[in-house]
């Protein structure tokens, strides 16, 4: 496995193979993250991931600081899958003084994570641009929990005509069904336990959709019951939302999200279910 802290080791490298499977990370792996690279080992033969806390997508306020880094155990975790490369810049390599362009996804960005969070997209589509120029993947691989990232960078890839595929994974949950995340080293004990009403409130939801409820507001309804049962969770949002443009929806459809945002503690979560596609005619 190369370790490539520079654009130019990187594109050297990269050039020894051809189909590149690609797993973009901010570190702090966990078993979501080593799914992806096994499924991109998998379809692709050759595995690239990258390691890179991007500033750009925290506000000031935000945890960017103390954003969990553990880049020993992370490369001993992907040289135990059989990464390739691992693609690890400092600051200064991805955004070099005077750097002033940025790639902004409007409309799809704006909504949900991103009305709570102005800029959050910004960064991260701007960042996953060039590392996708760095990297060249044939596919890159994001996970389901983070359902609006994967719709912003599905829709830069098209709208910027970029040639790799994306590939969404399911999202991989602790045995309560907590989604798994770096972020979920911030609880404590007592919110740690709480933090599963997420899940909790969802599938309650999707139970209502699969038992025949089509009124959006119901649904909605239900996950804000369930998470009031809990004292220690602060909604944030709860969303039943368009899969492609992530409007918020009157009448259910087929494929719709179902999302929510939640402070425990002085911990921000989020989580989501996409609910069943259309059936085929
Ligand atoms: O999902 C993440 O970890 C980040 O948003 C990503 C895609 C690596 C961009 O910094």
């Amino acid at each position: 496995m190369d370790v490539i802290a520079t654009i130019q080791d990187f594109r050297r490298a990269r050039g020894r193979f051809g189909r590149l499977g690609f797993v973009p990370t901010m570190g702090y792996l966990h078993d979501g993250h080593l799914s992806l690279v096994r499924q991109a080992r998998a379809e692709c033969g050759a595995v690239a991931a990258s390691i890179f806390v991007n500033p750009t997508q925290f506000a000031p306020h935000e945890d960017f600081s103390r954003y969990p880094r553990d880049m020993e155990r992370d490369l001993a975790l992907l040289r135990d899958l059989g990464t390739d490369l691992v693609f690890t810049p400092g600051v200064a390599e991805m955004y070099p003084p005077g750097s002033v362009t940025a790639v902004e996804v409007s409309e799809v960005s704006e909504r949900l994570e991103g009305a709570v969070r102005p800029g959050h997209f910004r960064g991260v589509a701007t960042v996953v641009c060039k590392l996708f120029n760095i990297v060249q993947p044939t596919r890159a691989y994001f996970g389901q929990k983070d359902a609006q990232q994967t719709v912003v960078i599905r829709r830069m890839v098209r709208d910027l005509a970029m040639p790799l595929e994306v590939v969404v994974c399911p999202t991989v949950r602790e045995p309560d069904g907590l989604a798994m995340s770096s972020r979920n080293v911030y609880l404590a004990p007592e919110e740690r336990r709480a933090a599963a009403v997420l899940y909790r409130a969802l599938r309650q939801a999707e139970a209502a959709y699969r038992g025949g409820e089509r009124a959006a507001a119901s649904l909605r309804r239900i996950m804000r019951d369930t998470l009031a049962g809990e004292p220690l969770a602060e909604i944030e949002y709860v969303s039943v939302a368009h899969p492609d443009s992530l409007a918020e929806l009157d009448a259910v459809i087929d494929g719709a999200l179902l999302s929510l945002a939640v402070r425990i503690g002085r911990t921000r979560l989020i989580d989501n279910i996409p609910l069943p596609p259309d059936p085929p005619d």
